[in-house]
């Protein structure tokens, strides 16, 4: 069995998955789609490319990430910082700070326990 390499060359130095999942509105689960991802997803692909993050930041729409009530989520590796922006605001934050400054945005931090 061969082992897992220490490290791989990175396609990008971070990687931004922004839940896309759009259920019913009455849906038991909800969903992030229903919570308003949409609209700060596309703030948040459109400020990446604005400030020319995008050779250096993968950014995917992924299925459900699991914690749907605390929705939209977005989880940025390799860091594995999760954030549940509310607001364009909050995403402005997310770019400026973390994207941009590499440092946490504590205030959308959002911890999440299995
Ligand atoms: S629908 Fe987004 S985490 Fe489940």
């Amino acid at each position: 069995m061969m082992e897992l390499p220490e490290e791989l060359p990175q396609l990008y130095k971070r990687h931004v998955f922004a839940c896309a999942t759009q259920r019913p509105p009455m849906h038991p689960r909800g969903s992030c789609g229903h919570n308003g991802a949409g609209l700060l997803w596309e703030r948040l692909g459109n400020r990446i490319e604005a400030e020319g993050l995008g050779a250096t930041t993968g950014f995917t729409m992924s299925g459900c990430l699991g914690f749907c009530s605390a929705g939209p989520l977005l989880v940025i590796y390799p860091e594995g910082v999760w954030y549940a922006p509310k607001t364009e605001a909050d995403i402005d934050q997310i770019v400026d700070r973390h994207l941009k400054s590499d440092e946490l945005a504590e205030d959308l931090v959002i911890v999440l326990s299995r």
